[in-house]
């Protein structure tokens, strides 16, 4: 029953509420006036104190979509945060005017602080190098829907894998289907935190090697999620510049890969995949952007317990 309930981590879903989520994502997909006036008198607040393009605005079209309306702030500066507002206090007095709220923050565990505070579900749009559950929701809904399946997967994860919390929320994700096999690709000083490494992979006896080339990973591939190297949360800029483009994807390095192997990436891009790989038909990524836009409708409609 997924009416009420937060979505703060990926492991808040089980694997029957994820299955009924992109279920309804497809019905949407296929038949989207139905679902015209569903949120009909809700609405949903966005609360995104960090920016964001496709995340905020896929809710809010969403919500658009379902008859519902959106309030909130894009610019934590023009409310009230600006005063010294707590979180604690901030999501109390939205319960007061919305029905379901999405928030984004910089500091790891933010949402989960709303919604120990919240009556109304919150859903984390992103917190710090964290997690990231609604662009897994995303990235399963493109896999399922180009693959065929979620499970006998042979993943890369590329880039930015200590700061990266779209890898971390899809690791966690997608190491509960049978079968999946990972290749962590990245220069030693992002690799992938040790907290998934020894909570999700070993303890779970997932199949996963770390390398430091795309070459090594390439043929083996069924799905490469390239990442960009996350600017906003290195200490420093020199150490930025100095990894910022250890990885780029371009044709020559597609033609190392299968021929039904996908590409994604959460977006936005940096420089980590050439504007070239765009007309490749295993370019998935703009796709991916659009299903986050259903799934989200989805998700909407589950914790309203409209459907
Ligand atoms: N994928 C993603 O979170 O993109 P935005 O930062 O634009 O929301």
């Amino acid at each position: 029953m997924l009416k009420g309930k937060n979505v703060i981590d990926p492991m808040d879903l089980s694997l029957e509420e994820l299955d009924e989520i992109l279920n309804l994502a497809d019905e949407i997909i296929a038949e989207p006036n139905k679902f015209t006036h569903a949120c009909d008198g809700n609405v949903l607040a966005a609360l995104f104190y960090e920016p964001s393009t496709r995340t905020r605005l896929s809710f809010e079209a969403a919500m658009c979509r379902l008859g519902g309306k959106v309030i909130g702030f894009s610019e934590p500066n023009a409310s009230s945060v600006a005063k010294g507002e707590s979180i604690a206090d901030t999501i109390r007095t939205i319960a007061c005017y919305a029905d379901v709220a999405v928030m984004r923050h910089p500091k790891e565990g933010a949402p989960r602080v709303a919604a120990q505070y919240s009556d109304i579900p919150v859903i984390n749009a992103g917190d710090g190098g964290h997690q990231h559950p609604t662009q897994t929701l995303t990235d399963l809904l493109t896999i399922r829907a180009t693959m065929g399946r979620l499970d006998n997967l042979t993943i890369g994860c590329c880039g930015d894998l200590k700061f990266g919390r779209t890898v971390h929320s899809l690791i966690k994700t997608l190491s509960r289907y049978e079968n999946n096999k990972f290749i962590l690709i990245s220069p030693e000083e992002l690799e992938i935190p040790e907290y998934i490494r020894r909570e999700v992979l070993e303890k779970r006896n997932i199949e996963f090697k770390q390398v430091r080339t795309m070459e090594e990973a390439m043929d083996e591939l069924d799905i490469l999620y390239m990442t960009r190297v996350q600017r906003e949360r290195f200490f420093n800029e020199e150490d930025y510049i100095k990894l910022k483009d250890t990885y780029i994807l371009d044709n020559e390095k597609m033609k190392l890969a299968k021929k039904d192997m996908i590409v994604l990436h959460p977006l936005p891009r940096v420089n980590e995949i050439s504007y070239e790989v765009d007309n490749d038909q295993r370019a998935v990524y703009f796709k991916q952007a659009k299903y986050g836009m259903f799934v989200r409708m989805a998700l909407i409609l589950k914790l309203l317990g409209i459907y």
